[in-house]
Protein backbone atom coordinates (compact mmCIF):
# COMPACT_ATOMS: atom_id res chain seq x y z
CA UNK A 1 0.00 0.00 0.00
CA UNK A 2 1.24 3.38 -0.58
CA UNK A 3 2.00 6.15 2.26
CA UNK A 4 -0.13 9.06 2.35
CA UNK A 5 1.41 12.02 2.90
CA UNK A 6 -1.36 14.64 4.70
CA UNK A 7 -0.84 17.90 5.19
CA UNK A 8 -4.51 18.96 6.37
CA UNK A 9 -7.15 17.74 9.08
CA UNK A 10 -9.78 17.92 6.08
CA UNK A 11 -7.49 15.18 4.43
CA UNK A 12 -7.16 12.91 7.77
CA UNK A 13 -10.79 12.73 8.04
CA UNK A 14 -10.98 12.00 4.22
CA UNK A 15 -8.47 9.36 4.64
CA UNK A 16 -9.19 7.78 8.11
CA UNK A 17 -12.91 7.58 7.68
CA UNK A 18 -13.02 4.22 5.68
CA UNK A 19 -10.20 2.79 7.60
CA UNK A 20 -12.37 3.03 11.09
CA UNK A 21 -16.16 2.61 9.31
CA UNK A 22 -13.29 -1.10 7.66
CA UNK A 23 -13.18 -1.60 11.99
CA UNK A 24 -9.49 -1.38 11.55
CA UNK A 25 -7.55 -0.04 14.98
CA UNK A 26 -5.56 2.66 13.91
CA UNK A 27 -2.33 3.04 15.60
CA UNK A 28 -0.77 6.83 16.35
CA UNK A 29 2.78 8.25 16.73
CA UNK A 30 3.27 11.37 17.48
CA UNK A 31 6.61 12.77 16.28
CA UNK A 32 8.83 16.44 15.89
CA UNK A 33 10.17 14.46 12.58
CA UNK A 34 13.90 14.46 12.58
CA UNK A 35 13.54 10.72 12.59
CA UNK A 36 15.81 8.09 13.90
CA UNK A 37 15.30 4.42 15.03
CA UNK A 38 14.01 5.66 18.78
CA UNK A 39 10.91 6.67 16.64
CA UNK A 40 11.22 3.61 14.34
CA UNK A 41 11.10 1.55 17.08
CA UNK A 42 7.58 3.41 18.10
CA UNK A 43 6.21 2.77 14.35
CA UNK A 44 7.32 -0.86 14.72
CA UNK A 45 5.10 -1.50 17.83
CA UNK A 46 2.40 0.17 16.56
CA UNK A 47 2.54 -1.31 12.99
CA UNK A 48 2.54 -4.96 14.76
CA UNK A 49 -0.33 -4.43 16.74
CA UNK A 50 -2.48 -1.81 14.89
CA UNK A 51 -4.28 -2.34 11.15
CA UNK A 52 -3.33 1.24 10.32
CA UNK A 53 -0.24 3.31 11.33
CA UNK A 54 -0.42 7.15 11.25
CA UNK A 55 2.94 8.91 12.36
CA UNK A 56 2.73 13.14 12.70
CA UNK A 57 5.29 15.03 12.18
CA UNK A 58 4.73 18.31 13.72
CA UNK A 59 7.51 20.92 14.93
CA UNK A 60 4.77 21.83 17.38
CA UNK A 61 5.63 26.01 18.25
CA UNK A 62 3.16 26.03 21.51
CA UNK A 63 5.87 23.33 23.46
CA UNK A 64 9.10 25.54 22.92
CA UNK A 65 10.12 27.89 25.64
CA UNK A 66 12.97 29.11 24.08
CA UNK A 67 12.32 30.87 20.11
CA UNK A 68 15.70 29.77 19.39
CA UNK A 69 15.41 25.82 19.86
CA UNK A 70 12.02 25.94 18.03
CA UNK A 71 14.08 27.90 14.81
CA UNK A 72 17.17 25.22 15.73
CA UNK A 73 15.07 21.89 15.61
CA UNK A 74 15.74 19.87 12.92
CA UNK A 75 13.51 19.49 10.03
CA UNK A 76 13.86 17.11 7.49
CA UNK A 77 10.32 16.27 5.66
CA UNK A 78 11.81 14.59 2.42
CA UNK A 79 13.75 12.27 4.71
CA UNK A 80 11.07 11.50 7.55
CA UNK A 81 8.98 10.32 4.30
CA UNK A 82 11.35 7.86 3.55
CA UNK A 83 11.82 6.65 7.01
CA UNK A 84 8.48 6.29 7.81
CA UNK A 85 7.95 4.08 3.95
CA UNK A 86 10.90 1.92 4.91
CA UNK A 87 9.08 1.39 8.40
CA UNK A 88 5.45 0.43 6.70
CA UNK A 89 3.88 3.51 7.74
CA UNK A 90 0.68 4.12 6.23
CA UNK A 91 0.22 7.50 6.43
CA UNK A 92 2.32 10.89 7.67
CA UNK A 93 0.20 14.23 8.99
CA UNK A 94 2.55 16.98 8.79
CA UNK A 95 0.67 19.83 9.08
CA UNK A 96 1.76 23.68 8.83
CA UNK A 97 1.37 25.86 12.45
CA UNK A 98 -1.48 27.56 10.40
CA UNK A 99 -3.30 24.11 10.01
CA UNK A 100 -2.98 23.70 13.85
CA UNK A 101 -3.28 27.09 14.83
CA UNK A 102 -5.69 28.99 12.72
CA UNK A 103 -5.99 31.42 15.03
CA UNK A 104 -4.02 31.80 18.36
CA UNK A 105 -5.57 28.88 20.48
CA UNK A 106 -7.48 30.15 23.31
CA UNK A 107 -7.96 26.49 25.21
CA UNK A 108 -5.04 24.57 26.64
CA UNK A 109 -4.50 21.63 28.64
CA UNK A 110 -2.47 21.86 32.30
CA UNK A 111 -1.79 18.80 33.85
CA UNK A 112 -1.13 19.81 37.40
CA UNK A 113 1.18 18.48 40.08
CA UNK A 114 3.07 16.15 37.58
CA UNK A 115 4.56 19.05 36.11
CA UNK A 116 5.98 20.85 39.06
CA UNK A 117 9.64 19.32 38.77
CA UNK A 118 11.80 17.82 36.64
CA UNK A 119 11.47 19.34 32.91
CA UNK A 120 8.39 21.11 34.21
CA UNK A 121 9.98 23.19 36.39
CA UNK A 122 12.66 23.79 34.00
CA UNK A 123 10.77 24.45 31.19
CA UNK A 124 7.50 26.36 31.74
CA UNK A 125 4.65 26.06 29.80
CA UNK A 126 6.43 23.11 27.92
CA UNK A 127 3.99 20.49 29.19
CA UNK A 128 1.06 22.59 28.38
CA UNK A 129 1.95 22.77 24.68
CA UNK A 130 2.81 18.78 25.05
CA UNK A 131 -0.50 17.97 26.22
CA UNK A 132 -2.64 20.88 24.12
CA UNK A 133 -0.99 19.39 20.59
CA UNK A 134 -0.79 15.54 21.74
CA UNK A 135 -5.28 16.06 22.42
CA UNK A 136 -5.61 18.00 19.39
CA UNK A 137 -3.61 14.91 17.19
CA UNK A 138 -5.42 12.48 19.74
CA UNK A 139 -9.15 14.07 18.56
CA UNK A 140 -7.79 14.35 14.61
CA UNK A 141 -6.65 11.16 14.17
CA UNK A 142 -8.60 9.04 16.52
CA UNK A 143 -6.77 6.03 17.24
CA UNK A 144 -6.96 3.74 19.18
CA UNK A 145 -3.65 2.94 20.58
CA UNK A 146 -1.06 5.99 20.49
CA UNK A 147 2.91 5.26 21.18
CA UNK A 148 5.09 7.57 23.32
CA UNK A 149 8.63 6.48 24.83
CA UNK A 150 9.83 6.15 27.61
CA UNK A 151 12.76 7.99 26.69
CA UNK A 152 10.39 11.46 27.61
CA UNK A 153 8.84 9.66 30.92
CA UNK A 154 7.76 12.62 32.73
CA UNK A 155 5.99 13.59 29.12
CA UNK A 156 4.46 10.01 29.35
CA UNK A 157 2.98 10.11 32.48
CA UNK A 158 1.49 13.93 31.78
CA UNK A 159 -0.19 12.23 28.50
CA UNK A 160 -1.50 9.31 30.69
CA UNK A 161 -2.60 11.09 33.31
CA UNK A 162 -4.35 13.75 30.41
CA UNK A 163 -6.04 10.65 28.56
CA UNK A 164 -7.38 9.07 32.13
CA UNK A 165 -8.65 12.41 33.53
CA UNK A 166 -10.67 13.77 30.47
CA UNK A 167 -11.72 10.19 29.44
CA UNK A 168 -10.24 10.08 25.99
CA UNK A 169 -10.61 6.55 24.63
CA UNK A 170 -7.35 5.85 23.31
CA UNK A 171 -4.65 2.98 24.69
CA UNK A 172 -1.52 4.63 25.33
CA UNK A 173 1.07 2.39 24.70
CA UNK A 174 5.14 2.75 26.37
CA UNK A 175 7.79 1.70 24.27
CA UNK A 176 11.83 1.54 26.11
CA UNK A 177 14.22 3.79 25.08
CA UNK A 178 16.85 3.04 22.14
CA UNK A 179 20.30 3.68 22.76
CA UNK A 180 23.43 4.19 21.19
CA UNK A 181 26.24 1.13 22.01
CA UNK A 182 27.17 3.71 24.62
CA UNK A 183 24.49 4.23 25.70
CA UNK A 184 23.60 7.52 24.93
CA UNK A 185 19.77 7.75 24.19
CA UNK A 186 19.13 8.47 20.37
CA UNK A 187 17.56 12.14 20.18
CA UNK A 188 17.23 14.30 17.77
CA UNK A 189 19.11 17.01 19.30
CA UNK A 190 22.13 14.66 19.40
CA UNK A 191 22.90 16.11 15.89
CA UNK A 192 24.04 19.55 17.43
CA UNK A 193 26.56 18.00 19.16
CA UNK A 194 30.63 18.68 19.04
CA UNK A 195 32.66 15.60 17.99
CA UNK A 196 33.96 16.42 21.64
CA UNK A 197 30.55 16.89 23.15
CA UNK A 198 29.51 13.67 21.56
CA UNK A 199 32.09 11.98 23.45
CA UNK A 200 31.30 13.60 26.58
CA UNK A 201 27.30 12.78 26.05
CA UNK A 202 27.64 9.07 27.66
CA UNK A 203 28.46 10.68 31.24
CA UNK A 204 24.81 11.16 31.24
CA UNK A 205 23.58 7.38 31.13
CA UNK A 206 26.40 6.35 33.12
CA UNK A 207 25.23 8.66 36.18
CA UNK A 208 21.75 7.23 36.12
CA UNK A 209 23.54 3.77 35.77
CA UNK A 210 25.41 4.37 39.09
CA UNK A 211 22.03 5.45 40.65
CA UNK A 212 20.19 2.65 39.90
CA UNK A 213 22.91 0.56 40.79
CA UNK A 214 22.89 1.84 44.15
CA UNK A 215 19.31 1.56 44.50
CA UNK A 216 19.36 -2.60 43.82
CA UNK A 217 22.27 -2.86 45.78
CA UNK A 218 19.63 -1.83 48.94
CA UNK A 219 20.42 1.68 49.81
CA UNK A 220 17.47 3.88 49.56
CA UNK A 221 18.19 7.16 50.90
CA UNK A 222 17.68 9.43 47.75
CA UNK A 223 20.00 12.46 48.78
CA UNK A 224 22.72 9.73 49.59
CA UNK A 225 22.30 8.34 45.96
CA UNK A 226 21.64 11.35 43.69
CA UNK A 227 25.26 12.65 45.41
CA UNK A 228 26.86 9.88 44.83
CA UNK A 229 25.49 9.11 41.29
CA UNK A 230 26.35 12.96 40.41
CA UNK A 231 30.10 12.01 41.11
CA UNK A 232 30.04 10.81 37.32
CA UNK A 233 29.87 14.72 36.15
CA UNK A 234 32.88 16.05 38.16
CA UNK A 235 35.32 14.04 35.86
CA UNK A 236 33.55 16.27 32.91
CA UNK A 237 33.50 19.83 33.64
CA UNK A 238 31.90 21.45 30.61
CA UNK A 239 28.87 19.31 31.22
CA UNK A 240 25.80 21.23 33.22
CA UNK A 241 23.75 19.20 35.38
CA UNK A 242 20.31 20.81 35.03
CA UNK A 243 18.96 18.71 37.49
CA UNK A 244 18.94 14.57 38.97
CA UNK A 245 16.54 13.51 40.78
CA UNK A 246 14.88 10.45 41.77
CA UNK A 247 11.07 10.01 41.67
CA UNK A 248 7.77 8.37 42.05
CA UNK A 249 7.22 7.03 38.09
CA UNK A 250 3.61 8.04 37.88
CA UNK A 251 3.43 11.34 40.24
CA UNK A 252 6.41 12.44 38.47
CA UNK A 253 7.47 13.79 42.90
CA UNK A 254 10.75 13.59 44.25
CA UNK A 255 11.01 10.68 47.31
CA UNK A 256 13.31 11.15 50.16
CA UNK A 257 13.67 7.50 50.16
CA UNK A 258 13.14 4.49 47.77
CA UNK A 259 10.52 1.93 48.86
CA UNK A 260 9.21 1.10 45.62
CA UNK A 261 9.86 1.25 42.11
CA UNK A 262 11.34 4.88 41.25
CA UNK A 263 12.59 6.66 38.36
CA UNK A 264 16.21 8.43 38.56
CA UNK A 265 16.16 11.07 35.76
CA UNK A 266 18.52 13.71 35.01
CA UNK A 267 19.01 16.53 32.29
CA UNK A 268 22.37 17.93 31.68
CA UNK A 269 23.66 20.99 29.02
CA UNK A 270 26.34 20.44 26.88
CA UNK A 271 27.09 23.47 25.25
CA UNK A 272 24.15 25.04 23.86
CA UNK A 273 22.59 21.42 23.65
CA UNK A 274 20.19 20.03 26.36
CA UNK A 275 19.81 16.47 27.26
CA UNK A 276 17.58 14.34 29.25
CA UNK A 277 17.62 10.52 29.74
CA UNK A 278 15.99 8.25 33.03
CA UNK A 279 16.12 4.51 33.91
CA UNK A 280 13.46 2.75 35.81
CA UNK A 281 14.96 1.21 39.30
CA UNK A 282 13.77 -1.00 41.60
CA UNK A 283 14.53 -1.07 45.02
CA UNK A 284 16.85 -4.00 46.67
CA UNK A 285 13.77 -4.92 48.52
CA UNK A 286 12.13 -5.84 45.27
CA UNK A 287 14.91 -6.90 42.81
CA UNK A 288 16.32 -9.28 44.48
P1 LIG B 1 9.87 13.75 19.58
O1 LIG B 1 10.95 14.30 20.44
O2 LIG B 1 10.03 13.73 18.10
O3 LIG B 1 9.59 12.28 20.07
C1 LIG B 1 8.52 11.53 19.51
C2 LIG B 1 8.38 10.25 20.32
O4 LIG B 1 9.56 9.47 20.17
C3 LIG B 1 8.21 10.52 21.83
O5 LIG B 1 7.20 9.66 22.34
C4 LIG B 1 9.58 10.17 22.38
O6 LIG B 1 9.55 9.74 23.73
C5 LIG B 1 10.01 9.06 21.44
N1 LIG B 1 11.48 8.90 21.44
C6 LIG B 1 12.41 9.87 21.26
N2 LIG B 1 13.66 9.35 21.39
C7 LIG B 1 13.51 8.04 21.67
C8 LIG B 1 14.42 6.95 21.91
N3 LIG B 1 15.74 7.14 21.92
N4 LIG B 1 13.91 5.73 22.15
C9 LIG B 1 12.55 5.53 22.16
N5 LIG B 1 11.64 6.50 21.92
C10 LIG B 1 12.11 7.73 21.69
O7 LIG B 1 8.22 13.98 22.08
C11 LIG B 1 7.91 14.67 21.12
O8 LIG B 1 8.48 14.55 19.87
C12 LIG B 1 6.82 15.75 21.20
O9 LIG B 1 6.80 16.29 22.49
C13 LIG B 1 5.41 15.22 20.82
C14 LIG B 1 4.94 14.11 21.76
C15 LIG B 1 5.39 14.74 19.37
C16 LIG B 1 4.39 16.38 20.95
O10 LIG B 1 4.76 17.46 20.14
Amino acid sequence: MSLHLLHSSAEVQRVLEPIRAAGQIIGLVPTMGALHAGHGRLMDAARSECGYVVTSIFVNPIQFNRGDDYDRYPRTLATDVAFCAGRGVDAIFAPTAEEMYPRPQSTFVEVDRLTDHLCGRFRPGHFRGVATVVLKLLNLVQPGRAYFGEKDAQQLAVIRRMVSDLNVAVTIVEVPTVREPDGLALSSRNQHLSVEERRLAPVLIQALRAGQSLISSGITDADAIKREAARAFEKHPPVRVEYLEIVDPDEMQPVANVTHAVRIVGAVWIGKTRLIDNLLCLPGSLSR
